[in-house]
């Protein structure tokens, strides 16, 4: 008799600008590979090539008359794409999924950022996702002005960069809040420290991830 395959691992990253989460995907990629784990890495908005065209107009800085609304329908319709063309046959397939971002995100600048009331994006969440979530979720948190300071020279910035000050307090407040309701879920990062630091505190977290690789199903299976 085949045993079913186990449904793979869902793992998103968060956190604000240059918070360091590109940076330190490849690092938790790599260590879950060397452990024999097939792994998707992918981001959002975007992650499927309907999603990236999405992503371009919400990053587009000339888009200076996007609704809030607007925004937000965006934000889901391109994660509807990416969970059913990406996500979920990965996952069901057994393979994990390392996304950079998901719909923490989605409260934190929509809801914290941009004022949308949260009930209204749990309403789309759960239209969305109907119930699905992701296994854990490592949240890169450091102050505003260091993560300012390092996305600012990466370049040209994007309509979300160009905001002001308070619109990224209010997203590293509301991270800060769903990571003290979901304490299950997510884990906090010091990001604000040199990266050997960083990383040294993911590994902890890496091996707790490793962990579940042999645990039974969290009965996320949808
Ligand atoms: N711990 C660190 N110390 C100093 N610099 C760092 C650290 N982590 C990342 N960086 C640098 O900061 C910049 C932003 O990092 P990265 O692009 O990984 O952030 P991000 O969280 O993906 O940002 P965004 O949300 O804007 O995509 C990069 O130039 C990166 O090399
Ligand atoms: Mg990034």
């Amino acid at each position: 008799m085949n045993t079913p395959t186990q449904r793979g691992r869902f793992i998103t990253l968060e956190g604000g600008e240059g918070a360091g989460k590109s940076t330190n995907a490849a690092y938790i990629a790599r260590r879950l590979e060397a452990s024999g784990i097939r792994l998707h890495q992918t981001r959002e908005p975007g992650g499927t090539a309907l999603g990236e065209q999405i992503r371009t107009l919400l990053l587009d800085p000339s888009q200076q008359t996007m609704h809030a609304d607007t925004e937000l329908l965006l934000m889901f319709a391109a994660r509807a794409q990416h969970l059913n063309e990406v996500i979920l046959p990965a996952l069901q397939a057994g393979d994990w999924v390392l996304c950079d971002r998901f719909t923490d995100a989605t409260y934190a600048y929509q809801g914290g950022g941009r004022g949308i009331d949260m009930q209204r994006i749990a309403e789309l969440e759960a239209w969305v996702q109907q119930g699905f979530q992701p296994d854990m979720t490592l949240l890169f948190d450091l102050p505003v002005e260091t993560g300012l300071a390092r996305a600012g020279e990466r370049g040209a910035l994007d309509r979300f960069e160009q905001e002001q000050k308070a619109f990224f307090s209010a997203v590293r407040e509301t991270y800060l809040q769903r990571a003290a309701q979901y304490p299950g879920r997510f884990r906090i990062i010091d990001a604000g420290r040199e990266l050997p630091e960083v990383q040294h505190q993911l590994d902890k977290l890496v091996d707790e991830l490793l962990a579940m690789q042999h645990s039974p199903d969290g009965g996320q299976s949808r």
